[in-house]
């Protein structure tokens, strides 16, 4: 229950809904608790009674409203209670998501490498919805159950001081706290399989993305059948946790149904030795009835607290980690960088005890086209991802114009960087939109010269609906050429003094080609680029060239140094260009 207090706060905002719910909930408790047992107290005697006075007619119908007023009290205040806690169910799951989204984007890469997509978007769908659940839940019966409880109760001890031989029957209520047995058994068995369950929850999720975003190779390498089949596997798994989680929930009701039928037969018999009137009888009856239904609600409640803990702690796993990747307390201020890149005895590794950058010393001058070279494996796109601080340097340091990269405010950094990835990536949304991702808040007309230096202008407008049109999921409505070329009309908006490239390992057919390259020819004036060439021709036009191997670099210069000096760099160049 504590583990629950801090997220209490989620309730903030809608207060007054949750205050309003819990009214509408004590009275609903105070007409099903105390309501039907006072009604066989006042009604049955005078209508069964022997020896009753005759009623008139007004009074007749006085006591046979008792009934339906007892319900309609109960009922509406039953309505409201349910209609406003839903409300405030929906209100917290949303700030609940909220909450967790906004964490998701201020995790680091590396995070995102260390767990699975699936993994997360259960989290954040499935785990906080059962949390929300757990918190309305709680904050519903916590009050509302035991006040129904304190409503049959407090009218049996009444009837206790005020009947003869009634004293007797509260006896048997003893068997009531019995109950807590089953409810404690039960939440145990229920937390481990909860855990299990909300784990496979992230392993279908997994599946199903990792599917849907393959489409094309299931088809391709004819693997339909087993995808179907290791996806089967998965959801059998599933079922078997599932019917464990039903096994022991379900148990729960029953086991509490038999040991309160065994504390009203005691009553029986106890009724039987004290002669109790019946009226008086029924009325106990009817208050040990209503107050069962608070019994076992208290012991749902204690499985939905299991239960949502379970959720808590997957959600905390991702709400506390750390972001490792801060602005600085006492952060340089920066503004326009010129972009001169140093690297300082830099040593970076993604698991620790194996490095993937070892010793890594090198000065790129403001302006320098620096080509990275080298086997595949060799460390280039690490090297090129600590420039925007993906990553922090396990020793040593990077700075950009004398600053450390981690003494900035990362969003100052990460303004002076654009980055074109291999296969870049769009958004579900217009050309135009985005282009504008490029640099938030640029006007239409930057926007369109930016297309233009890209050669994109022309066949953005010859689209049926030109920028307006939909780029379709991950840019699918777009050819390869038309994407990079979008990619890099982003870059030139971004107007940024370093650009980070990650050249295109297929080549375009020869028409997009040139253009991609004519505006990538555009787009390096001026600025200090990092480019992870695949191209000789690239390679050639590049004024420095960092050749890496096994994490080092391990020559660089121009070209022509480098094919006079370095064996390595010539078989890289050869290869390339027998290639192309
Ligand atoms: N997230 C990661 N976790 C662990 N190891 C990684 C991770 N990313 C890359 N590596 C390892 O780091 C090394 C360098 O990878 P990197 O991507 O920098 O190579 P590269 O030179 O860019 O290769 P390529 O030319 O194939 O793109 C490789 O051995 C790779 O297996
Ligand atoms: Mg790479």
């Amino acid at each position: 229950m504590r583990r629950f207090l801090p997220y209490f706060k989620l309730f903030r905002p809608v207060r007054k809904h949750l205050i309003l719910a819990i009214l509408a909930g004590l009275v609903y408790g105070a007409a099903n608790g105390a309501g039907l047992p006072l009604m066989a107290k006042q009604v049955f005697p005078k209508i069964f009674g022997e020896g009753a006075a005759p009623l008139g007619t007004w009074e007749l119908v006085g006591i046979a409203l008792w009934l339906p007023g007892v319900f309609i009290i109960r009922g509406l205040a039953g309505y409201a209670n349910s209609y406003l806690i839903q409300y405030v169910g929906v209100r917290v799951l949303e700030s609940l998501r909220l909450q967790y989204f906004e964490k998701l984007q201020k995790l680091p890469l590396a995070f995102f490498k260390r767990n699975s997509t699936g993994d997360l978007i259960a989290r954040g769908l499935g785990d906080t919805g059962q949390l929300q659940h757990t918190l309305v839940v709680i904050s519903n019966e916590i009050i509302k159950q035991p006040a129904t409880l304190v409503g049959a109760i407090g009218y049996l001890i009444y009837l206790a001081f005020t009947e003869q031989g009634v004293m007797m029957v509260l006896a048997s209520l003893a068997i009531i706290p019995t109950t807590v047995f089953p409810i404690r058994y039960v939440g145990r068995k229920m937390v481990e399989k909860a855990k299990a369950l909300q784990a496979q929850a992230g392993s279908i999720t997994d599946r199903f993305t990792e599917n849907l975003s393959a489409v094309k190779e299931v088809r391709a390498f004819g693997l339909e059948q087993m995808e179907t089949n290791r996806f089967n596997d998965l959801t059998r798994a599933i079922v078997k946790t599932q019917m464990k989680v039903v096994k022991y929930a379900q148990s729960l009701a029953p086991a509490i149904e038999i040991i309160s039928a065994i504390g009203i037969s005691i009553t029986f018999v106890y009724a039987y030795r004290a002669r109790v009137p019946l009226e008086s009888f029924l009325a106990i009856i009817f208050a040990l009835a209503v107050s069962y239904d608070p019994v076992k609600k208290l012991g749902a409640l204690s499985n939905e607290l299991k239960r949502g803990e379970v959720s808590l702690e997957r959600i905390e796993q991702v709400l506390y980690e750390d972001v490792s990747i801060q602005d600085p307390e006492t952060p340089v201020a920066v503004d326009r960088l010129d972009g001169n890149i140093s690297f300082n005895d830099v040593r970076f590794a993604y698991v620790p005890g194996e490095p993937v950058l070892r010793d890594i010393s090198i000065r790129i001058p403001a302006g320098t086209v620096c080509a990275l070279v080298g086997p595949s494996g060799a460390g280039k796109t690490t090297f090129a991802n600590l420039v925007p601080r993906f990553y922090d340097v396990a020793a040593g340091s990077v700075t950009i114009d004398g600053v450390d990269v981690r003494q900035m405010r990362v969003a100052d950094l990460r303004r002076n960087i654009a980055i074109v990835s291999q296969e870049p990536v769009l958004f579900n949304d217009t050309i135009y939109n985005n282009l504008l991702f490029g640099r938030m808040g640029a006007t239409r007309e930057e926007v369109e010269k930016a297309a233009k230096d890209a050669f994109a202008h022309e066949f953005i407008l010859s689209l049926p609906q030109g920028y307006d049109t939909m780029t379709g999921e991950r840019g699918s409505n777009l050819s390869g050429g038309q994407k990079q070329r979008i990619a890099l009309a982003r870059a030139f908006l971004r107007q940024a003094p370093i650009l980070v490239l990650d050249e295109a390992t297929s080549a375009l057919d020869s028409d997009s080609e040139a253009f991609v390259q004519k505006a990538l020819r555009k787009l390096m004036v001026g600025r200090t680029v990092l480019i992870i060439a695949h191209r000789f021709s690239t390679i050639r036009d590049a004024s420095m060239i960092l050749v890496f191997q096994n994490a080092r670099i391990v020559a660089h210069g121009s070209h022509a140094t480098l094919y006079e000096s370095n064996a390595l760099y010539r078989s890289l160049y050869d290869r390339q260009q027998s290639a192309a």
